[in-house]
């Protein structure tokens, strides 16, 4: 079988010398990230103060452009903030949590640093939240959070795939519920943007959070917040700054928010983060979404059954259709094996309660996957795992 995504292999200088299945991370760098950055280098060097009015103040808007095809959005809908909890905040912060629309519903697999942020902000400003859990650790049955909004809810604030086992979530059905009983949704949609179609058009999602760092091969310091039109104009973030003012260069004493998606942003943009964002997200777009999903479908049932071809326990959905761009693994000591994985150069990381997670992306090749998943049995099997026995560390 001819594998054509494969030609974008040679954009990635990484993939050279490493085996890089670790994309639900930190995706690949473009080989044409550092002409990006040595343009912003140029623009401060020679413009100064005057890059700011040759479109570094519009960045933040010009950069969501090229997110939104990805989103099924339109231009002038998606601004890139630093990072998904704060644009999560921005998005607690626009809301009122007067009884009875008092409730925010969220699942127990949600990513932590979402749920930290409702926890301490949306709490303080009054709202309360429901947790719909989870029975496997896997999946959250989407009928279940339907269940969970009812005339209380304000907010259903969930993750359209989950971090853990890349579970993906009936989001539209969940929307439609959230609709019919006038709530409005909120999608973390981190791990579904670039590996798998999204579409917010189809979905009604209120507002789309996510990132470029991983699966848009983008670098950190880039997220995204996709703001419905029909609710962006008549909300006021709390969280806020002259980005977000009608008249930023005024300075006058008095918020009076823009219109538009401007209206969602706060202080000065990170704009080297911002020029590095550019080039993963039109990679991406290059190979095509419905080519990406259905190479990462069958990459991951491939890495299945190679698990289950060796024992191995699997932390993620058999369904295809529920089942993201990762596959976690469980094998014994799996910490200590995802240590020795990345000291053999094979790039993966590990999650607490999944193993370690393998993410294939449009660059990967199926001899990857092998070859990832034989060393796996061989570090057990030499129990060369001891080696890194103890050595809690930071694990990306
Ligand atoms: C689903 C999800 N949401 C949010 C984040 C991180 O958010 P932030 O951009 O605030 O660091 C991650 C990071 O891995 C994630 O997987």
């Amino acid at each position: 079988m001819i594998d054509s995504l494969l030609k974008f292999r040679g954009e990635f200088p990484i993939l050279s010398s490493t085996t890089y299945l670790v994309s639900n991370s930190l995706g690949a760098m473009p080989r044409a990230v550092p002409e990006r950055l040595a343009e912003y280098v140029d623009e401060w060097a020679e413009l100064g103060v005057r890059a700011w009015a040759r479109g570094w103040w519009e960045m933040p808007v010009t950069v969501g452009d090229e997110i939104a095809t990805l989103l099924g959005a339109g231009s002038g809908e998606v601004a890139m903030v630093a990072n998904v909890t704060s644009a999560q905040a921005a998005v607690i912060s626009a809301l009122d949590y007067t009884p009875p629309r008092d409730t925010i519903v969220m699942t127990a697999l949600d990513f932590p640093s979402v749920r930290y942020v409702y926890d301490r902000l949306a709490t303080r400003l009054g709202a309360r939240i429901k947790v719909v859990e989870s029975d496997d650790g896997i999946a959250v049955d989407a009928q279940r959070v339907i269940d969970a909004i009812d005339e209380r809810t304000r907010l259903v604030s969930i993750s359209h795939v989950l971090f853990r086992s890349a579970y993906v979530m009936d989001v539209d059905a969940i929307c439609r519920a959230a609709r019919e009983r006038g709530a409005l949704v909120s999608l973390d949609a981190f791990h579904a943007v670039g590996v798998m179609p999204v579409d917010v058009r189809r979905s009604g999602a209120d507002f789309v959070t996510g990132g470029v760092l991983k699966w848009l091969c983008g670098g950190p310091g880039a997220c995204f917040l996709y703001v419905a039109p029909s609710v962006r104009n008549g909300l006021e973030p709390a969280l806020t700054g002259w980005q977000a003012h009608a008249r930023p260069f005024a300075f006058e004493p008095e918020m009076e928010y823009a219109e538009g998606v401007f209206r969602w942003l706060n202080g000065t943009p990170v704009i080297p983060a911002l020029y590095a964002a550019i080039e993963g997200p039109r990679i991406v777009k290059r190979a095509g979404i419905a080519a990406i999903r259905a190479k990462s479908a069958r990459q991951t049932a491939r890495l299945i059954q190679l698990a289950d071809d060796r024992g191995f326990r699997v932390h993620a959905s058999r369904d295809p259709e529920r089942r993201g761009g990762t596959v976690a693994i469980r094998v014994p000591h799996a910490y200590e094996v995802s240590k020795a994985l990345l000291a053999r150069d094979i790039l993966v990381d590990y999650r607490p309660d999944a193993g370690i997670r393998i993410a294939p992306h449009f660059y990967t090749s199926d001899d990857e996957l092998e070859l990832a998943v034989a060393a796996m049995d061989e570090i057990l099997e030499r129990e060369e795992w001891k080696k890194f026995a103890g050595e809690r560390t930071v694990v990306t």
